[in-house]
């Protein structure tokens, strides 16, 4: 068996300058996950290796950096998949610690759970023995301040110009992060970790811990998604693709259609990762840029910016 992993750290654009500490830090990621892969390890350690490192650096989305919600803290997301047994763990609205891909994994393996939420969730991670973590930074403070002083200008009368401002201002949210790997029996893995959207409501649940909207792996195919949390979970996304190729399709084919599904129906700021049983590697997305790194068989890693 051919073995891959494919990595994002968000759909959106990306801050001028910063582009080569996005590839950077993708780079260094997805070659954690490849050193597991390469030694016979399992996909479920690459994936989590892979989304541990993206968590812990505070330019991405989740873990460590995470964006605020309204009152001014971190509300964070993971979810984290193997396709053996349809194996799933996930967490949402986690406050503090460092690790959510993490503390889902532990949902997966120690509770006959799916998913946690809150303070249960806080509670489970720390009997679990996760440390007591803020992951809010002094950056990611002073961007809340600064939107919370232009409430105005950024919310509007009304909360459908929240949407409309985000459409314009793709930049403002995403930084999600993810992992989908194949190992050399086959196994495929998919993993998760968000900090959501900026200013977003108390509570608010995305995608990403939602198994086959943000984040799932099948039988043949494991898969991510990043952008509006919103769009991704009407649609299904992740699963979406697994179908798709379970009736025929190729990877890339199947990736593609669902995408253009999202944009006829929701013209949705989403992107897309995807590996299969094969080995195959796929990345696409409706937004200017998604930083993104993969490495298919004995291959090195790939990072690219948009493709
Ligand atoms: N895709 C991440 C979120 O909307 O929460």
């Amino acid at each position: 068996m051919s073995i891959a992993l494919i990595a994002h750290g968000g759909a959106g654009r990306w801050r001028p300058g910063s582009d080569e500490d996005a590839l950077e830090g993708l780079r260094v990621a997805v070659e954690a996950g490849r050193a597991i892969l390469a030694r016979g390890g399992r996909s479920l350690d690459a994936v989590c290796a892979t989304v541990v490192a993206l968590e812990d650096n505070p330019i991405y989305n989740a873990g460590t950096g995470a964006v605020l919600n309204f009152d001014g803290y971190c509300e964070l997301d993971a979810c984290v998949m193997e396709s053996r047994e349809s194996r799933v763990g996930a967490v949402s609205g986690l406050q503090r610690v460092r690790n959510p891909i993490l503390v889902a994994r532990k949902v997966m393996e120690e509770t006959d759970h799916v998913m946690l939420t809150g303070d249960g969730a806080q509670r489970f991670a720390r009997v679990m023995g996760f440390p007591d973590h803020d992951p809010v930074t002094p950056e990611r403070r002073a961007d809340w301040f600064d939107k919370r002083n232009r409430i105005d200008e950024v919310l509007g009368e009304h909360a459908h110009k929240m949407r409309r401002f985000l459409k314009e201002h793709p930049e403002y949210a995403g930084g999600t992060v993810g992992a989908a790997a194949v190992d050399a029996d086959g196994v495929l893995a998919a993993a998760t970790s968000t900090g959501g959207v900026t200013l977003k409501m108390v509570g608010r649940v995305g995608d990403s811990p939602v198994p086959g909207a943000g984040n799932y792996a099948s039988g043949r195919v494991a898969a991510s998604a990043t952008g509006t949390g919103e769009f991704v979970l009407r649609s299904l996304a992740t699963r979406a693709i697994a179908e798709r190729v379970e009736a025929g399709a190729g990877l890339a084919e199947a990736v593609e259609a669902v995408l253009a599904r999202l944009g006829e129906a929701y013209d949705a700021d989403v992107g897309l990762i995807a590996v299969d049983d094969r080995g195959l590697a796929v990345a696409r997305h409706r937004t200017r840029d998604m930083p993104h790194a993969y490495f298919r068989g004995d291959a090195a890693v790939v990072a690219l910016m948009r493709v």
